[in-house]
């Protein structure tokens, strides 16, 4: 099979496409034929090494060769033991132990997988199962009256977490760069800052609860941000940050009646199916709402294809079968590029149809999408 593998931590040019062993299914799991993936900023992390907890089981060289955690596809094997999946079955699930997703097949566990809903395309399914849960436990407490930061919000967990903040009642500030401010306002942020020129913890603002998925700022200065009996959470950022707030944010904290603390999401099906369920409920405005597609891809001439996936990471699905085939015969993607964060242009992308490619909404000439890497595009069956 084919897949976008590497050997070393560092840029992206570390990535290449290779043909590689098919991975068997091993006790309590099965193969999935994979349709589409997301990207992550764990990805992100696992293929620079940086922070140092994404060396955690490589600390020189990468434990998975193949990067990928979010996947949606279909069972293909199942491994001794697995109950309550079966071939054929379409799933999808976060394959954070084992990753593997940029491939055209891929070994995960059968617990971290769910029978994916009907309604949904594998590109929306597969933008949920990691995001999904981090947006639902970060935004844990937010209610009616209450004030939010989110800081990253334009990316993918904090896209969900605005939205599912907003649906709480609470009001919602956006943190980010200056490209996704208005991206933020579209999907329901009240306020919006650049992390650019503003350091949301000198702007004289106050909050009940800051969920910080980039954190590196000192935890006085989180502080400074939180009303009296405010909460902090950490989900990603600096190793420095983390530990920070486990010591110092800790201690600060309960001094000044505040919490400051590490978010340790909990992940599997039973915390991501919830928003897939909201997603479902909610079908007729996804469009618009919680699976806002960003996405894009650049295309070279006849020789190559090269595949960029912006960052506002989760929320960019690839479709595995464009990224590791080409569109058609002849037509080899050289690489794919995850594309450095800051300063990278994003296209917006909405995916508004139950079928993929069959009913997608109109697109300006010279827009350019995930997946779309030629004219004439094929699925799996
Ligand atoms: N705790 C857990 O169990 C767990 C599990 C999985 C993942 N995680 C973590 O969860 C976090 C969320 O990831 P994600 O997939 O939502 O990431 P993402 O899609 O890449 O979004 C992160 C956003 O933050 C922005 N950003 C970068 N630096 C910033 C700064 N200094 N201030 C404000 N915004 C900044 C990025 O914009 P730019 O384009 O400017 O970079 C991006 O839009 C990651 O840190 C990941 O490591 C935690």
């Amino acid at each position: 099979m084919k897949a976008v593998v590497y050997d070393r931590y560092g840029p992206p040019e570390m990535l290449r496409i290779e043909d590689v062993p098919m991975p068997t299914p091993g006790p309590g799991q099965v193969l999935v034929r994979v349709a589409a993936t997301s990207i992550n900023l764990s990805d992100w992390e696992t293929l620079r090494g940086t922070p140092a907890y994404s060396r955690i089981g490589g600390i020189r060289t990468p434990r998975h060769h193949i990067l990928g955690s979010d996947i949606a596809g279909r069972v293909e094997a199942i491994g001794d033991g697995v109950t309550g999946l079966e071939r054929g079955d379409d799933v999808y699930g976060d394959n954070l132990s084992l990753k593997g997703g940029f491939a055209e097949y891929a070994v995960a566990p059968a617990s971290a997988l769910a029978v994916k809903p009907a309604q949904l395309t594998f590109e929306e399914a597969s933008t949920i199962p990691q995001a999904g849960p981090i947006a639902l436990q970060g935004t844990a407490g937010a209610g009616r009256g209450s004030r939010m930061l989110i800081n990253g919000a334009g990316g993918g967990s904090g896209s969900f977490a605005i939205q599912l903040a907003k649906r709480l009642g609470a009001h919602v500030t956006g943190v980010d760069n200056a490209e996704k401010l208005e991206f933020m306002r579209a999907v329901g942020a009240d306020a919006v800052l650049d992390y650019r020129t503003h350091d949301f913890t000198r702007a004289g603002q106050r909050y009940d609860l800051i969920l910080d998925l980039v954190a590196h700022r000192s935890m006085f200065a989180c502080r400074r941000a939180l009303t009296k009996g405010g909460r902090y959470r950490i989900v990603g950022g600096t190793t420095r940050a983390l530990l920070r707030a486990l010591t110092v944010g800790f201690v600060v904290g309960r001094a000044t009646g505040r919490r400051i603390g590490v978010l340790a999401v909990k992940a599997g099906p039973a915390r991501f199916r919830p928003l897939t369920d909201l997603v479902v409920a909610i079908t007729p405005d996804r469009a618009a709402g919680l699976l806002r597609v960003r996405a894009e891809a650049a295309t070279t001439a006849q020789t190559g294809v090269e595949m960029e996936a912006l960052t506002a990471a989760s929320v960019a699905a690839l479709t595995v079968y464009d990224m590791v085939k080409g569109v058609e015969k002849g037509v080899e993607i050289r690489s794919v590029r995850l594309v450095s964060k800051s300063g990278g242009k994003s296209g917006d992308w909405t995916r508004a149809s139950d079928d993929g490619a069959a009913r997608r909404p109109a697109r300006r000439p010279g827009d350019r999408v995930a997946g779309r890497v030629g004219s004439k595009r094929k699925r799996p069956s």
